[in-house]
């Protein structure tokens, strides 16, 4: 869908043919939230909505544009070395040239065109998956050579250095190395990624909440871990960071009540993630009351639970099928997550439809996705995709 939106924007803007298209999906968490800034394990899929990134070589010398089909941008012009941010759209292509640049990709001028399935504010990593693509898209046309995993820390890097938010690895690396039917396991701390299977399927609800406080609440979160990280190391110096701690050594330090529950919080998530990893391993399946408690924990300890999130994880352990369901991503609005067999999760689709009209006064939004692949490069290869 993404693939040939974009190939429609990139001819009518430019009336011309890219040389190479990427794609990259958003993802859901399935656990291990608010862990990755933490050196916690997680464990994301990719679904099925992309992000499509075309891109053309121009001669040297001349301006890049940009065309984004979100419609938050008509035609922009750009220089994807500049050093500071202009607070434009952009910004994640500038921060990603500059990413590729460092690490001794040769890029060019281009004209770029930008198009989504992926809704953004929802939580799904509308981002990450413009950051993933655009690495790839741009690596290809300049006939660079970076693995996934290269294209996932630039992405990163670009989102963290440049646009400016202070996010952990897990939603670059899952749109970078998910594969199809599997969820990505990923160890923060060392950045080492495997895949379980994952059988079934995921239903997502859109709160439709605005998000305004994501960015300063999870900032201030990942402050306050740094800061019980911090006391906790009085004790014992050689504590690689909060997702290594027990909650002996959470309850000794006496923690401020806050940081105290933030800490908890992050040692019992990253708990529940691996044995979560090991039931997926075994059967495919999750264990449903690991998500539960998951979202219980991100409600009470860490406070990035909403009225609307809290709602539809309730609801949902009330409809026939559903294995579990949990706030997914940062919280605060955005997305709530339920997993079930894909059938179960139509029905539940069904009703759900009533019940938040009900309940909200207004229609709800969702997507049911298996999990997908991550970045792939579909037109075009080699130097400047010719
Ligand atoms: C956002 C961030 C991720 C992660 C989650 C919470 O999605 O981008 O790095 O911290 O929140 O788990």
């Amino acid at each position: 869908m993404a693939t040939a939106d974009v190939l429609t924007l990139f001819r009518t803007c430019y009336g011309a043919e890219p040389d190479v298209i990427a794609s990259a999906p958003g993802r859901a968490n399935l656990i291990g939230e608010h862990v990755d800034y933490c050196g916690g394990p997680v464990l994301p899929i990719a679904i099925a909505a992309r992000t499509a990134v075309a891109v053309r070589a121009l001669p040297r010398g001349a301006v890049s544009r940009a065309v984004s089909a979100y419609g938050v941008a008509g035609l922009a012009t750009f220089d994807p070395t500049a050093a500071l941010p202009t607070g434009c759209w952009t910004d994640y292509l500038t921060g990603v040239a500059r990413q590729l640049t460092a690490r001794g990709v040769e890029l060019p001028r281009m004209e770029i065109a930008v198009a989504s399935g992926l809704p953004v504010g929802a939580g799904l990593s509308s981002s990450a998956a413009l950051e993933v693509a655009a690495a790839a898209a741009f690596t290809a046309l300049a006939g660079g050579e970076l693995t996934p995993t290269d294209l996932a820390l630039a992405a990163h890097r670009a989102e963290r250095d440049f646009v400016g938010v202070p996010c952990g690895i897990m939603d670059q690396f899952a749109s970078a190395l998910a594969t199809d039917g599997h969820a990505l396991y990923l160890d923060c701390r060392t950045q080492a990624a495997s895949h379980v299977p994952f059988a079934d399927a995921v239903l997502l609800v859109d709160t439709g909440m605005q998000r305004a406080l994501v960015v300063s609440e999870y900032r201030r979160r990942v402050a306050e871990c740094d800061a019980a990280l911090g006391a906790l190391r009085r004790a014992d110096p050689s504590l690689p960071d909060l997702a290594a701690a027990t909650l002996e050594q959470v309850a000794a330090a006496a923690l401020p009540p806050a940081y105290d529950r933030r800490a908890r919080h992050v040692v019992q998530e990253v708990a529940r993630v691996h044995e979560a990893a090991r039931g997926l391993a075994a059967t495919g399946h999750v264990d449903g009351a690991l998500l539960y408690a998951s979202h219980a924990s991100l409600r009470d300890l860490y406070e990035c639970s909403t009225p609307t999130l809290d709602w539809i994880v309730t609801w949902a352990a009330r409809q026939p099928g559903i294995a579990g369901a949990r706030l997914t991503g940062a919280g605060w609005g955005g997305c709530a997550l339920v997993v079930g067999e894909a059938a179960a999760l139509d029905d539940a689709a069904l009703r759900l439809a009533t019940d938040f009209t009900q309940a909200f006064g207004r229609q709800p939004t969702w997507w049911i996705s298996r999990a997908g692949g991550g970045v792939a490069v579909e037109k075009g290869h080699g130097e400047h995709g010719r």
